[in-house]
């Protein structure tokens, strides 16, 4: 139980006093998982927020190109399918956002996207997984952060789909925390009275809770040393990438991060560049996101002529498990940013149950703040179309019609450097599932000419 007056004394230190008020009328129980709720905040964190780092500290990153790649590709995918065989890689998909700007309250991952067989984000990214699994002939864990909004419903969405044919135990759960959303003074906000509003605490949750949930502690006894880090969201996302993974260990980086050339400058997507120290010592890398630089910042170019924020983050990285290990033995903890939202909260003197917009600030944790902490960190090149097909949107860009036309132009793309003639009305769509083959690669080597034209719908199963 919470020490009322320690209590008290804390959130009048934070200018947090008006929650309050109104307390002793909640029934005991309520009221005790509240005050225990306000007690375990740490209210002088919520005070503080990161800032972009002035304009001129910026520079590119060292990224391998793709001339590096093609120079090296050999040795990273002999490197990275040693790793993978010996079981030193897991997988792990962050799915904790609200996906409310799909217009669902469900999971995102729970949406029913691809054109033919109607499968589920879910199912698509745990096939690919069981796919890369059946391949190597291991099971790869397939770690899934859910928060306490998408939790319940993701675990019985697995079960209820017998975790789309993976392993039992393969796919293992874990809940990133909450933290409370704000006014624009930095008051913490309601959801009713004696309940606090929260939102999940971003994607760099996940590092707090892998550690919480003892999941970090498991990969390191079990002599994984690479996590490939993927978004629920990005459907193209490949989770087979000895190329990746052998760059990590060649080059022993703790950090990479995937990046791609932007569509354009004001593109929505995090940046990699360097920066320099402020005391002129060393720089490092760091993603700085598109809600924190301006246009004239996103068009500055360096000494050189290159864009300062040439490269956009897809959000895919490879973790080094030694590096998160040696961050967790330091009591290393992501910092908060903010970004201004509307919310809904209830205001004292309203009745109960109703709610008004209020605008004000959304605390998350970005796990691409790992980043600057690296003392090897790497950005790769990938090819736009081959990887990124974000669902985000209800419709237009980043949507499930955008994505899944980006999944049709690949395998249109497969079909055709594998000498099938593809000639199409504009509406017919392509599918191939995970199953049959989640990269182009794998769908080469297995794809045994059943066909040699396709002329309207087509889908491929496993
Ligand atoms: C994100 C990245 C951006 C990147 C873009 C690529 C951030 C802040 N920005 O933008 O750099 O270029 O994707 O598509 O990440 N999630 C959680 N828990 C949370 C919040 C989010 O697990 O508390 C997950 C979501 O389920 C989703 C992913 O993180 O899979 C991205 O979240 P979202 O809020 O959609 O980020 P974007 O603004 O689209």
């Amino acid at each position: 139980m919470a020490d009322a007056f320690a209590l008290a004394e804390t959130l009048a230190k934070f200018d947090q006093s008006h929650l309050l008020t109104g307390v002793a009328d909640l029934a005991q129980a309520e009221r005790e998982a509240y005050l225990a709720r306000l007690a375990a905040i740490d209210w002088e964190e919520q005070r503080h927020h990161s800032t972009p780092p002035p304009m001129g500290a910026v520079g590119p990153s060292r990224v391998v190109d793709f001339a590096e790649r093609a120079r090296r590709e050999a040795e990273f995918t002999r490197v990275g399918e040693a790793a993978y065989r010996a079981g030193a890689v897991a997988v792990l998909m962050v799915a904790g956002g609200q996906g409310t700007r799909l217009g669902s309250s469900a999971p995102k991952g729970c949406f029913a996207l691809a054109p033919h067989s109607g499968k589920s984000i879910y199912q698509l990214q745990a096939e690919k997984v069981l796919s890369l699994s059946r391949r190597i002939g291991r099971a790869v864990p397939f770690l899934v952060m859910t928060s306490p909004m998408t939790d319940a419903e993701t675990r019985e969405f697995f079960a209820a789909h017998n975790d789309f044919g993976l392993a039992p135990g393969q796919a293992r759960f874990f809940s990133q925390g909450t933290v409370p959303s704000l006014d624009q003074q930095g008051r913490a906000l309601l959801a009713r009275p004696g309940k606090l509003l929260e939102n999940p605490d971003g994607h760099g949750g996940c590092f707090t809770a892998l550690v919480k949930s003892g999941n970090l502690a498991a990969l390191r006894q079990q002599g994984v040393r690479q996590i490939v880090y993927i978004q629920v969201d990005n459907i193209l996302a490949p989770v087979d990438d000895a190329l990746l993974v052998g760059l990590a260990e060649v080059e022993s980086a703790d950090a990479i991060t995937k990046v791609l050339e932007k569509a354009h400058p004001d593109e929505k997507v995090g940046h990699l560049v360097k920066v320099a120290a402020a005391d002129g010592a060393g720089s490092h890398d760091v993603i700085i996101e598109y809600t924190e630089v301006t246009p004239e910042q996103t068009r500055s170019k360096s000494a050189t002529g290159e864009l300062n924020y040439r490269w956009g983050s897809p959000a895919m990285h490879c973790w080094s498990v030694a590096f998160l290990g040696r961050l967790t033995d330091q009591g290393y903890r992501i910092p908060l940013h903010r970004t201004a939202k509307p919310l809904k909260a209830w205001s004292p003197g309203t009745p109960p149950g109703t709610v008004s917009e209020i605008k004000g600030w959304k605390n998350e944790r970005f796990i691409f703040d790992l980043i600057p902490e690296a003392k090897v960190s790497l950005g790769l090149a990938i090819d736009r179309d081959a990887e990124f097909a974000p669902v985000k949107n209800k419709d237009g860009t980043d949507s499930p019609a955008s994505a899944n036309d980006l999944a049709h132009r690949q395998y249109v793309a497969w079909l055709t450097a594998a000498g099938v003639k593809v000639d199409l009305p504009a509406n017919a769509r392509i599918e191939i599932s995970p199953l049959f083959a989640a990269t182009k690669a794998q769908f080469l080597a297995r794809w045994d000419h059943r066909i040699s034209a396709v002329s309207g719908d087509y889908y491929l199963e496993g």
